[in-house]
Parts: structure tokens; sequence; C-alpha cells
């Protein structure tokens, strides 16, 4: 199997699966002198595990980090950067009853035809679980970016039927986003979204059902020149990796989809002088001109799709062909909404393109004449 790999000069290959031993990542190209400890990873990867409130799946998987290389006293050396996560609330039990079955909007019905063989036990290498380690990566990325004072901040925005458009209009700063998403149980800066999406949770989850739902994510503080014009436009980069995690179904900046029905007098970003200064005048963009971001804010939105696994029965087929049905076994554990434990992911793949940006930017030249 090809491809465990993402990124140019910061590249992270992860390793693993959802019920072996252990899962991780080597991250090769950090720069040295970076302070980084396991406790800085874990506070990351705590963001992204279930089964701390009612609203993601009840797994226990309590993540801890250990840096095995790449690190002394304290700081990064410049060497491969191995990160181990071990897998301790592993119940493969439950998927004994439905391993002859094809699951709806999972990956075993492609990994079977692909590769003739899939680990009916919690999806191989196509499992979520894959995602903390590009969280625990994603956290050393964000240190490098807060050091340069770039600042990233991911929220749900909207989920099911409620779609609320309250976003960066309603708040001043990302501070004021930060502490918000940070009180939330569910991602959300919004109290009335939240808890009508919590209700709207909770009606799902007794239903049998699960919701899709709406990531918002912006980068503060990008300065102008990360991203080149052509196949490593800062934009293309950012879709991939949000194309990349489980469960999203499409990838936006700006004014995204918005913009095909837009004239170009009102998307136009125009630009004006402020002290002597040439700005744009707003950001219809979303942070890019050209494939290189402009200094503005990168605003960025991902779309997932509700939870394959739910408990209501739906039509299946067996692996050996007959018509069947599947329904979630009494006591699994899925996440009614991935898009909310999608939050800290989408976050961390958007620090490691950045950083990637930043350091390819590095072998830019300008030469003033
Ligand atoms: C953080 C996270 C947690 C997820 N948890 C579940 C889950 O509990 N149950 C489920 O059916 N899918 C879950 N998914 C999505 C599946 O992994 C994904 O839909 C599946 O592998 C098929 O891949 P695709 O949707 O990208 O085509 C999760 C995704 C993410 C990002």
């Amino acid at each position: 199997m090809a491809s465990n790999s993402f990124g140019n000069l910061f590249k992270i290959t992860t390793w693993g699966e959802s019920h072996g031993k252990a899962i991780g990542v080597v991250i090769d190209g950090c720069p040295a002198g970076i302070s980084l400890n396991d406790e800085m990873i874990n506070l990351e990867l705590e963001r992204r595990i279930p089964g701390k409130t009612k609203y993601t799946s009840p797994r226990k998987e309590t993540d801890q980090a250990e840096i095995l290389s790449g690190i002394f006293e304290g700081k990064t050396t410049g060497a491969p950067i191995s990160i181990l996560i071990w897998n301790r609330d592993v119940q493969s039990s439950q998927y004994e009853s439905v391993k002859h079955l094809y699951k709806p909007g999972h990956a075993n019905y492609t990994y079977l035809n692909k590769y003739g063989c899939f680990d009916f036990r919690g999806g191989g290498r196509s499992s979520a679980r894959e995602t903390a380690c590009r969280v625990a990566a994603g956290a050393v990325a964000k240190q490098i970016l807060s050091d340069l004072g770039v600042d990233i901040v991911a929220y749900l925005s909207g989920a099911g039927s409620i779609q609320q458009d309250f976003l960066l209009s309603d708040v001043a700063t990302y501070q004021e986003i930060r502490g918000k998403v940070q009180g939330s149980s569910i991602f959300c800066p919004h109290q009335e979204t939240e808890s009508k999406i919590q209700a709207l949770i909770e009606e799902t989850i007794e239903a049998k059902d699960s919701i899709g739902g709406l990531i918002e994510a912006v980068a503060f503080n990008v300065p102008s020149g990360w991203g080149d014009p052509i196949y490593e436009k800062l934009e293309a980069n950012l879709a991939k990796a949000m194309l990349s995690i489980p469960a999203s179904k499409g990838f936006e900046i700006g004014c995204g989809f918005d913009s095909a029905s837009m004239r170009g007098s009102v998307h136009n970003d125009t630009y004006q002088v402020v002290d002597q200064t040439v700005e744009l005048s707003s950001n219809k963009a979303g942070g890019t001109l050209g494939g290189i971001s402009t200094g503005m804010p990168i605003v960025i939105r991902v779309p997932f799709k509700p939870t394959s696994s739910i408990a209501r029965e739906q039509n299946t087929a067996t692996l050996s062909g007959e018509a069947a049905k599947i329904s979630l076994p009494v006591g699994s554990r899925h996440d009614p909404c991935v898009a909310i434990r999608a939050v800290p992911v989408v976050e961390a793949m958007f620090a490691l393109v950045l950083v990637d940006a930043m350091l390819m930017n590095k072998s830019v030249i300008h030469v003033k004449t």
C-alpha cells in the first residue's frame, strides 16, 4: 500500500491500524530548536479523543503520545521525530457479527476490491484512528507556527439542518473564537447554535441515525508569500489535506461555491492604500491569490458526511454476494456526528500544510532592484 506520507519538506508518515498494538507518526524535516515535549502533543490529542461527552463515540481512547526520537533537552534536533500512541481501548468482538457484510458508507467494499483483504475489526488503515497521528504531528506544526505568530482555529459551524451563518462577523478576534470553541463540548463557538446542534444530536441518536456537519477553519497572521503558483498552490494543498480526512466531502476557500453565482464587481477584493501601504479591502478570496497567501486570514470550510455506522437497519450484501441486512450491533461505539471529532484534525492538517509552505518559501530569494 503506497502513500502513507504527506508534505514536501515537513513530511509526515503515519503507520499502524486501529486494532493493532499501536499507531504512530514519523516527522521528517522538522527544523531544529523547536520546544517540544510529550505534554504539548497530549494536549492536542486530548481534544480529539472520543468518550468525553454524550455527543461523541463512547469509545475510551485514552491517547498518550510518547516521543521516541528527535528531541534533546526539550528541543527538536532536526532529526526525524517519531511519535508512538498505544491502542488501549480495542474491542474487536463487536465486529464479529458483521464481518461477512459490506458496510454501507465504509471502505471495506473498495478495500476488498483493491487489496483482496480487509481488517474487519476497525478498518485497518482506513480507520479514522489514523487521524490521531495527524493531530500529534499537527501539534508539532502548530508549535512552529505559534513561534511565528500564526494561529489556526477550527470550529463546528453547523450540523444536520442547523447551519448558521454566524462566524467571523460575530466575533472580534481569534482569541475570542478560540475561547468560545474551547468552552464548547462540540467545538461550536456560538451558544445558540451549539444548543440546537446538541438537541439535534440527541434526537438523532434516538432515531438510530447520524448527521453530517460543517467545519470552518481560519488561519490568522499568515504572511503574504506562502504557497506557489502552480501545483503547490496553497489552496490546492489545503484541499488535498482536507479531503484526505475520512468522511470529508468537500472543500471551500473564501466565498467558495457561492463564487459561482457572484459577479466580478462583487467578488473582487479591491485594493486600498493605508499609511502608504497597499492592502486588500476585503477577503472574499479567503486569503490566497494565485496560490500564494495574501496576508489576509485564510478561511476554509470542510463538510463532513453523516457517520456511516448507524443502528438503523440498512440493505447490504454479504461478501459472497447474497442480499442481506445490516445494523450496528448493540453496544457499538460510534460517533453520531463525525464532524465534531474532526475539528482538531482539520486544525492539524491546516498546520501541516502551512508549515510545509513556510519552509518551501525559504527557498525564494527576493532580490530588490
Ligand atoms: C475523527 C473521526 C472519527 C470517525 N468516527 C467514525 C465512527 O465512529 N463511525 C463511522 O462509521 N465513521 C467514522 N468516521 C468516518 C469513517 O472513518 C469514514 O467515513 C470511512 O473510513 C470511509 O471513508 P470516507 O468517508 O472518507 O469515504 C470518523 C471520521 C473521523 C474524521
